[in-house]
């Protein structure tokens, strides 16, 4: 089993940031000075994934411009010397194949992935989702990826998270079979804390058997009436055991304001052109309050 394909839903309205996203998408938010989505799929490339199905929707048009040659651009730059920023367009303009499918009503996440049934064409595949950049020495996508094709089974990824923000996650019960990794007993699209059977939760990375297709189409709508991938898994532990990888890195939930902003502060804080700068001028602020 070899895990080729990746896909990533960005069809979600983005209510949660809005209302910048009433006209932009939140996969392209910048954090510095790349969008989200730039992160996402550099993670899924750093895996090794060299076939990448984005799922767009409605005003989603700037991402695949992101991801295509800009001609004009590129002579401006050229003309004018800037090399340096001809060199960072050139590169996003060459990443690796990207294809785009659109999702025309926004019925939820299950629904998005369907939209790659033909593309993934009965392959396992690897689903990224936009609102959680992850930032860790091995991509978050191959730990899951490394785990799938060892054990020849599906993966979910996760992380432990506070009881108090469990309602905001798929959340899994399992029992622990190696490091970090769990059998999956139970799976809650976003429960209440009583509900919940742990404080474990799914993040926004999974590797998939294309058998989850067949399981989507066959589900009412769930969680805000809407077709759930959690339901999809939950659905599909009898006959396909799965497991779940704890990921190892710093996650940052960007689709949520502070998640955003912590995002740009640390990421900020890494680079080199900025980061000495920002450091002092945080640690003046902060002296200020
Ligand atoms: C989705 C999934 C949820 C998962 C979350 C991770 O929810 O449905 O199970 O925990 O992504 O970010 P959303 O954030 O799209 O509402």
């Amino acid at each position: 089993m070899r895990v080729r394909k990746a896909v990533i839903p960005a069809a979600g309205l983005g209510t949660r940031m809005l209302p910048i996203t009433k006209s932009m998408p939140k996969e392209m938010l910048p954090i510095v000075d790349k969008p989200v989505i730039h992160y996402v799929v550099k993670e899924a490339i750093e895996a090794g994934i060299d076939d990448i199905l984005i799922i767009t929707g409605k005003g989603k048009r700037a991402i695949e411009d992101y991801f295509d040659r800009s001609f004009e651009l590129e002579y401006y730059l050229r003309e004018k010397g800037k090399l340096e920023e001809l060199k960072q367009v050139e590169e996003i303009g060459e990443m690796v194949d990207i294809y785009y499918v659109r999702q025309k009503k926004p019925l939820g996440l299950g629904d998005a992935v369907l939209h790659a049934e033909k593309h993934v064409n009965g392959e396992p595949f690897a689903v990224l989702l936009g609102d959680d950049i992850i930032i860790s020495q091995k991509p978050a996508i191959k730990q899951l990826i490394d785990v799938a094709e060892r054990e020849k089974s599906q993966v979910i990824g996760v992380e432990k998270v506070p009881e108090e923000l469990v309602g905001r996650y798929g959340i899994i019960s399992g029992e622990k079979i190696g490091e970090d990794v769990y059998m999956v007993r139970d799976l809650v699209e976003k429960p209440s804390p009583k509900e919940a059977p742990s404080n474990i939760a799914v993040v926004g990375r999974y590797v998939l058997f294309p058998e989850v297709f067949d399981f989507i189409r066959e589900l009412p709508p769930g969680k805000g009436g809407e077709i759930q991938l959690t339901d999809a898994l939950r659905n599909m532990l009898p006959s396909y055991p799965t497991l779940a990888k704890m990921i190892e890195g710093r996650r940052y939930d960007v689709g949520t304001r502070l998640g955003f902003i912590m995002a740009n502060v640390e990421l900020g804080l890494e680079r080199e052109d900025i980061g000495e700068e920002l450091l002092t001028r945080l640690k003046q602020l902060v002296r200020e309050v």
